[in-house]
């Protein structure tokens, strides 16, 4: 049985395009090796999203060039974002890749594979593409991650997805159900619904609330979130079906990407700041205690001083649980690229730098504030450390521990004694 070896980069859209892909070649006649070394295929699943994720895996393809030199037949393949981002280029750069598959290609990917079809490139985009029918070879565990929509129609002016992952298009409701029906079977607790606009699915008969309720009936299912959702999608009916369903957590992450309303409208992202802590207080409102955590990108081309204080000042009002902090990275192709990257690198660093200080500083406030309280963990395995305890979530994502040992899957109270900007700790009740 010949093995394949996958590499993954990127968001979680990619972990599960991965498993995706395993399940699939699993389903042809491959199995998964943990090594690269005796690997017959060896494949780097990739991201375009920021240059340096590319530049990651450009330097990672010369190191596989060895793995080529020693073994000409071992097969090399590059999958995902940056093949279709790059195509041509990529082949020009590592002319010993011998296949490049973009999101919508990984079907043909085991015809590909046995060396059929010239030139062993799939990189056309396919709108109707979901993979709807393949089977997925996920990790087992307590949580599982589920796809329910691909692509994205939103063209943010910095970003690469609409172009690389193409229009957007969401899977059956009834597919998706079946899948959940048979997580809960295998005994995952937690679903995470996954999109690059999750909450624009819609599915023809039912919009993401709908799904959310149906999938909350599901016996077995203890927790169910999602990600990423575009603020312009989070509808009334989805925010009732948050408030209305127990399963659903009360935790979102809800991009912001910026706090003055000249980038937010330079980006494209179609909401004012008002807009949006508008809905941030009417989420706070209807799902009491909800955890937010946002996307922020600094140094977009013309952020002054003073819009980056703005971001500050939002990113203070606001006090996200946690955040995910970027420098502005130009994509060719995108709407941005021609505006050039007009911010310097040392002070984009430094933007950079007094945010992460500022959203560090809130999250371990926001953290410290639990002590003393209990908090539901989900557990998932043993904590890295200290030896002899165990690590798990509580509703609104944050990583707990405590003293002794729980099995994968149990709900354990636990009472709060200590937190840092990152983990809570404590003991069970
Ligand atoms: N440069 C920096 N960050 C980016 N993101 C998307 N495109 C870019 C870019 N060109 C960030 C956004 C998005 C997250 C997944 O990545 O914040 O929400
Ligand atoms: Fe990119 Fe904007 Fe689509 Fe998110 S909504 S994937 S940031 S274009």
């Amino acid at each position: 049985m010949p093995s394949v070896y996958i590499e993954t980069y990127g968001c979680q859209m990619n972990v599960a395009d991965t498993e995706l892909v395993v399940g699939h070649l699993a389903a042809h006649g491959y199995r998964r090796t943990d090594a690269p070394d005796g690997a017959d295929v060896i494949m780097l699943n990739t991201c375009a999203i920021r240059e340096h994720a590319e530049a990651r895996v450009i330097g990672r393809l010369g190191e596989l060039a060895r793995y080529k030199r020693r073994r000409p037949d071992v097969r090399l393949g590059v999958t995902g974002c940056m093949a279709q981002h790059l195509r041509g280029r990529l082949r020009e750069r590592a002319p010993w890749v011998d296949v490049l598959v973009g999101p919508d290609g990984y079907r043909r990917l085991p015809e590909l594979l046995r060396g059929d079809g010239d030139p062993h490139v799939a990189l056309r985009l396919d709108p109707s593409e979901t993979y709807a029918d393949l089977p997925s070879a996920r990790e087992s565990g307590v949580r599982a991650w589920v796809t329910v929509m691909r692509g994205c129609d939103r063209f943010c002016t910095f970003c690469i997805v609409p172009y690389v992952r193409g229009r957007e298009r969401s899977l059956p409701g009834s597919v998706l159900l079946d899948q959940v029906r048979a997580l809960a079977d295998a005994g995952v607790r937690e679903i995470v619904y996954l999109g690059q606009t999750v909450n624009a699915y819609h599915d023809g008969t039912w919009d993401f609330a709908e799904l959310l309720r149906r999938t909350a009936d599901v016996a077995g299912i203890r927790r169910i979130r999602f990600t990423s959702p575009h603020p312009s999608d989070m509808t009334d009916r989805l925010i009732a079906a948050m408030a209305e369903c127990p399963a659903v957590v009360p935790q979102l992450h809800l991009p912001v990407q910026a706090g003055s309303d000249g980038v937010l409208a330079r980006m494209g992202r179609e909401y004012s700041v008002a807009e949006y802590e508008a809905l941030v207080a009417q989420l706070r409102a209807r799902v009491p205690g909800i955890a937010l955590s946002t996307d922020v990108i600094v140094g977009f081309p013309g952020e002054t001083d003073e819009d980056f204080a703005a971001t500050e000042a939002l990113v203070t009002r606001v006090r996200y649980d946690s955040a995910f902090l970027f420098k502005y990275s130009p994509r060719e192709g995108t709407r941005a690229w021609k505006w050039g990257d007009t911010v310097p690198e040392t002070e984009k660093g430094r933007r950079l730098q007094r945010l992460v200080a500022l959203q560090e500083a809130i999250s371990a406030e926001i953290n410290r504030r639990l002590i003393g309280a209990e908090v539901e963990a989900l557990v998932e395995g043993p904590a890295r450390r200290p030896p002899g305890w165990t690590s798990g979530k509580t509703p609104h994502l944050k990583t707990v521990i405590f003293a002794g040992t729980a099995r994968p899957g149990d709900l354990v109270r636990v009472r709060v004694e200590a937190a840092t900007s990152h983990t809570l700790s404590g003991h069970a009740i």
